[in-house]
């Protein structure tokens, strides 16, 4: 059961024991760690963050940046690897510790760790915190995954997408760190590219972006950094594990493989700047060692089961899609439907098919990027950047799981800063052709400013689209409950970003009872 309380919120301000620091120094034979990282200053200024749990394990991260605005993105650290010790216990004040360890933080992952633990028990809830130089970070809570097979009595689960920095206020992200979620699923646009007010939100911004538009490592890594000395931002990352995909603004707005925003002016080397983001994202995630890149290529689809209840295909369908069709934008175009059109490369498409197909699950779950069901406004044109421009595609995949025999289709999607609830359809220009799955959409964490409440039934793509259910325009995330019996959502919202501290509320709720691959509103 999901509480709305305090603990999650606590988590940041809890003061990590002093006898850690106290009662093992020194006990355990390691090099003195004590004037290692940037000297007197606060390393851990990041936060700290976890991810991508299996039955056994998962991945603990932070990064060391006493100064976290610096323009050459090192943070304030000496060009040389700093040692960080780790703990991992059993409960929040660290009496019964499990685990301990230490890792060298480099300068050539921008003074990152990523711990990735295997051995552990299943189903667990932990805890874990660093400390180096005298420095002690904040304490996180995660979880491993249930044993293969295993039901349960449910998973509670966020996901969100879309924070532009500079258009409002984190709120929502401690919101949802306040949900206490066993999983939180971020489904790109965890940050922007754009240089200070170059992409202003229709009441203004309310703070500014460090540095130019990324384009270099040490721009990226700057970037990173600022949006991880949010309060509310790393708060949601202490509470649970992620599973994160990243979208187009990590890189350009609307990238599609080597094919830049605006390929038509000139700019630095597309490849080079790819190559840069890619590093930095690692760098700044909870990945395992399978996602560090490899000149442009960083691989992010990924499955994670959680027992026998759900399995999440973490979905990329940026980096191997072919270029938007008849020059991206809204647009009738008939190419955007040609069989050899994919938006996951034949890999991935492969890949997920397989995935499909050796599922066990009560709910198959795709975490992606962008709108899957077809949308299509009042003049017949549909979106060149999401799954409609890339409808053969959509065919592949969504037969792909109807002929696996998937018990329950889910796909969860972010981009549109805008909730949304989607029946989805063999041919979706039949109305008597039956769902086959649903998906649930997420509105923006802040980007897009306030935004606005509305009656879902006045949107165009609601009127039109009689497989959509909702809209709704305010900032927010969706809450889920999983059970063996049913996938509730709960769309939450809160009034504005513009200012801190809002509250939140559930603007629609809806219920997909398993097997079934409708949407009903309670
Ligand atoms: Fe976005």
């Amino acid at each position: 059961m999901l509480v709305a309380g305090t603990a999650a919120a606590g988590l940041t301000v809890i003061a990590p024991a002093a006898s850690w620091a106290a009662g093992r120094q020194g006990t355990s034979g390691a090099p003195s760690d004590s004037t290692t990282a940037g000297g007197r200053r606060d390393p851990f200024t990041l936060g700290v963050a976890s991810g991508d749990p299996f039955p056994d394990g998962f991945v603990l991260w932070t990064r060391l940046a006493p100064e976290p605005l610096a323009e050459d993105g090192m943070g304030g650290m000496p060009a040389r690897s700093v040692r960080v010790q780790w703990e991992l216990a059993t409960d929040e004040r660290f009496r019964r510790v499990v685990r301990r360890g230490a890792e060298h933080a480099r300068p050539e992952l921008g003074h990152s760790v990523h711990v990735e633990l295997s051995g552990l028990r299943s189903g667990t809830e932990y805890f874990y915190r660093f400390r180096t130089g005298g420095h002690h970070s904040p304490v996180g809570r995660t979880r491993t995954a249930p044993e293969r097979g295993v039901v349960g009595a449910g998973l509670s689960m966020c996901f969100a997408s879309c924070a532009q920095y500079e258009h409002g206020y984190f709120t929502a992200y401690r919101r949802l760190a306040e949900e206490e979620p066993d999983l939180v699923l971020h489904l790109g646009d965890y940050q922007y590219e754009h240089r200070a007010d170059s992409y202003v939100a229709p009441g203004g911004n309310v703070r500014d972006h460090d540095g130019p538009e990324t384009e270099t490592l040490a721009n990226y890594r700057q970037r990173h950094a600022q949006y991880k000395t949010d309060p509310d931002l790393q708060v949601a990352h202490a509470v649970a594990p992620w599973l994160v995909v990243w979208d187009d603004h990590e890189i350009d707005n609307n990238w599609a493989a080597d094919v830049p925003e605006r390929p038509d002016i000139p700019q630095p080397d597309f490849a080079a700047r790819r190559i840069a983001a890619a590093q930095a994202y690692y760098e700044n995630m909870p990945l395992r060692r399978s996602s560090v890149p490899s000149g442009v290529d960083i691989r992010l689809y990924r499955s994670i089961r959680w027992g026998g209840l759900a399995n999440f295909h973490m979905l990329d369908t940026r980096q191997y899609r072919d270029d938007q069709a008849c020059e991206d934008g809204w647009k009738d175009c008939d190419a955007a439907g040609e069989p050899s059109r994919s938006i996951t490369g034949a890999e991935q498409e492969a890949w997920l098919l397989d995935g499909f197909r050796r599922s066990r699950a009560r709910w198959d779950v795709l975490g992606q990027q962008v709108f899957f069901a077809q949308r299509e406004n009042a003049a017949g044109a549909n979106s060149m950047d999401a799954w409609d421009g890339y409808s053969a595609s959509r065919d592949r995949v969504t037969r792909g799981w109807v002929d696996a025999g998937v018990r329950n289709a889910v796909v969860l999607t972010g981009d549109v800063h805008t909730h949304w609830a989607n029946e989805l359809k063999l041919d979706y220009d039949d109305p008597a052709s039956r769902s086959i799955g649903t998906e649930l959409v997420c509105s923006s964490i802040t980007s897009g400013g306030d935004g606005a409440d509305s009656d879902p039934s006045d949107n165009e793509s609601v009127r039109l689209n009689p497989h959509i259910k909702f809209y709704n325009a305010q900032r927010g995330y969706v809450r889920t409950r999983i059970t063996r019996d049913e996938l509730r959502a709960d769309f939450r919202v809160v009034p504005q970003v513009s200012r801190t501290g809002a509250p939140v509320h559930t603007r629609a709720s809806f219920v997909v009872p398993d097997r079934e691959a409708t949407l009903h509103e309670v």
